[in-house]
């Protein structure tokens, strides 16, 4: 068996490579930059841009199972290459987002639902079979308060109080490494969720917690974030991202036993997270 891993800079890529590596399933680091990589050693490393189709035969040639990224663009390219490569097996990192009820409209799922539906129906059309990971909000989403935790104010937030499933990259990993080893789990799609429905300011009194410092926030309106964040986040996103809040605020998310039915262990708590990226915190 030869994975194809895309993305490999990319956290759930890099933990997967390593889980690869270790069972001693040979795999190919691909990436848009493979000279970034640092992969296990005797791990091949290619050029594999998810924007750039010229780059998909070279990095599926002789891969039976691919770990792809969900670039929506040219989705539909990378099933017609492997296809034609003669792979087996696509297992998408898609999002929970694609069963919104607005997954169409909202510009985050929909670039999710549009890669599902291209190797849905290449699978279909009896290319390779096709499985399709939903993870919910990732924790690794808090780093982003990194920056203003150590300012000493704390993420500013139009949303306090809205719940997320926060889950660990290393599950999002171990759930992939499952759907690709074992035969009988391809072909259906999981939605992967943390192991608790947390509020962004229960997750802050967590990472207090764990960290030993204080972790505050305060709260501003939909208009004022969405000013902060005009300068690298496009008005769709940030919209989109508004609009998840709003309908999650106050209501609980609930969190599904996937990870636990995949891996053979309940899914890491966001405390485990913490605990597991104390480092990246500290001031
Ligand atoms: N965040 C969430 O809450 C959430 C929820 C559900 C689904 N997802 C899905 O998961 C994906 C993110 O997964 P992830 O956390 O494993 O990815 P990540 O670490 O954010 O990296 C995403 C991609 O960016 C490129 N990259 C990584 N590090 C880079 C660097 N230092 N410089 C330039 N490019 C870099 C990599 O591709 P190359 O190596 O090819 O450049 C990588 O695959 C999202 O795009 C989404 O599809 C996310």
């Amino acid at each position: 068996m030869t994975v194809l891993v895309t993305g490999s800079r990319g956290r759930v890529a890099s933990t997967l490579l390593g889980m690869l590596d270790t069972a001693g399933i040979k795999a190919r680091a691909g990436s848009k930059n493979p000279a970034d990589l640092s992969p296990p050693p005797g791990v091949d490393t290619v050029r594999c841009d998810l924007a750039d189709p010229a780059t998909f035969d070279a990095a599926l040639d002789g891969a039976d199972s691919v770990f792809l990224y969900a670039e929506a663009t040219h989705a539909e390219a990378f099933a017609d290459r492997a296809r034609a490569a003669g792979v087996e097996h696509v297992v998408l990192l898609s999002s929970s987002s694609v069963l919104a009820p607005d997954a169409e409209e909202n510009p985050i799922a929909a670039s999710h639902l549009t890669a599902e539906r291209a190797l849905s129906a290449a699978a279909e059309a009896g290319a390779f079979r096709a499985t399709h990971l939903r993870p919910g909000a990732f924790a690794t989403n808090t780093l982003q308060w990194v920056h203003s935790l150590r300012d000493g104010r704390g993420p500013a937030l139009p949303h306090p109080d809205t719940y997320g499933d926060p889950i660990h990259e290393r599950d999002v990993a171990e759930a992939a490494f499952a759907v690709l080893t074992e035969p009988r789990l391809r072909g259906s799609s999981y939605l992967l969720t943390g192991p608790e429905s947390l509020t962004f300011v229960e997750q802050l009194a967590i990472l207090a917690e764990v960290t030993g410092r204080p972790a505050p926030h305060t709260v501003v309106t939909p208009e004022q974030w969405k000013d902060s964040v005009a300068a690298y986040l496009p008005e769709a996103f940030a919209d989109a991202l508004l609009s998840y809040w709003a309908a999650h605020d106050g209501r609980p998310t609930p969190v599904t036993r996937t990870v636990e039915e995949l891996t053979g262990h309940p899914a890491r708590t966001f405390a485990q997270w913490v605990a597991d990226h104390e480092e990246a915190f500290r001031p």
